[in-house]
């Protein structure tokens, strides 16, 4: 098993028309723009300089990766050893990149980076723009063999599902509830993914910037019931569903945490009972595109 994860770091999304999503993650979700190449532009927040969105131009919109955080160099060159010897597909080693970083391939194609990387920023805000990347979820035709994946190769443990394994929540060594979340789908890929806006009026604001710029959520504002977190989901330019989000469960003791298997009932997926999601939602988070 290699050291503990301590965070999601950033995902990284292919996309057909890269200047209209860079405009609608700058513009209306909140984003800023870091670095642009001729095909890829990196996002960050607007108060910490590392990476957590990277738009590539591809042919087709398509979720391609993550990246996730180890607490020290040695731990990233230690995975990368162990990973191999595991016999994980290493697609770079440490060091290829000029950085302290290995890219292994996911059991369905995605890339993988483990990166060193400090602590997340604070998670105190209520401006309405995103602190730092909260969750993904993953569709995946094999979920059973993602969860395995992540927690048997990765070292994370499931924090809640719903029942018949319709979503199984997974936390890294940090005490957030869940940073990745695998739902079974026809095709592997983006369900969603969402950032983190310190609070119940941050998302509010960011709902509220998000309409001024002529955006309606395709669900929410709500409340769920695995996670406690607030949330409001929205389509993006390329059709992936991103996610605003505070208020999410923290585990401060994680040996005491029981795994629950919920019920999947209009009244856990939204506690606030101001509706399920929209058919568009629906149709999106299961990657129909
Ligand atoms: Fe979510």
């Amino acid at each position: 098993m290699i050291q503990p994860i301590s965070h999601l770091r950033s995902l990284s999304l292919d996309v057909t028309e890269v200047d209209a999503s860079v405009r609608y993650y700058v513009d209306a979700y909140g984003l800023a723009e870091a670095q642009a190449a001729e095909d890829s532009v990196m996002l960050v927040t607007r108060r910490d300089a590392r990476p957590v969105l990277h738009l590539r131009r591809a042919a087709a919109a398509c979720f391609r990766g993550l990246s996730l955080a180890l607490r020290s160099e040695a731990a990233v060159h230690m995975a990368a050893r162990d990973l191999a010897a595991a016999g994980v597909p290493v697609l770079r080693l440490p060091g290829a990149s000029g950085q302290a970083s290995v890219l292994i391939a996911g059991p369905d194609g995605q890339e993988i980076e483990l990166i060193h990387d400090e602590d997340l920023p604070s998670s105190e805000g209520n401006d309405g723009y995103p602190l730092f990347v909260s969750h993904v979820v993953l569709n995946s035709t094999e979920p059973a063999r993602l969860v395995s994946f992540f927690t048997d190769t990765l070292g994370f443990t499931v924090a809640d599902r719903y029942e018949r394994d319709l979503l199984t929540f997974l936390r890294c060594d940090q005490p957030q509830h869940h940073c990745i979340g695998v739902s079974p789908g026809v095709a592997s890929g983006l369900n969603h993914f969402s950032m983190d806006c310190g609070s119940v009026d941050g998302v509010m604001r960011g709902v509220g910037r998000m309409a001024k710029m002529g955006h309606s959520p395709i669900w929410g504002p709500g409340r769920h019931g695995p996670g406690g977190n607030v949330f409001c989901y929205f389509e993006d330019p390329a059709g992936f569903v991103i996610e605003f989000t505070s208020d999410v469960l923290q585990i401060d003791d994680p040996t005491s945490w029981i795994a629950k298997e919920w019920p999947r009932e209009p009244d856990t997926a939204n506690v606030w009972g101001t509706g399920g999601p929209s058919a568009r939602a629906i149709a999106l988070m299961s990657g129909e595109r």
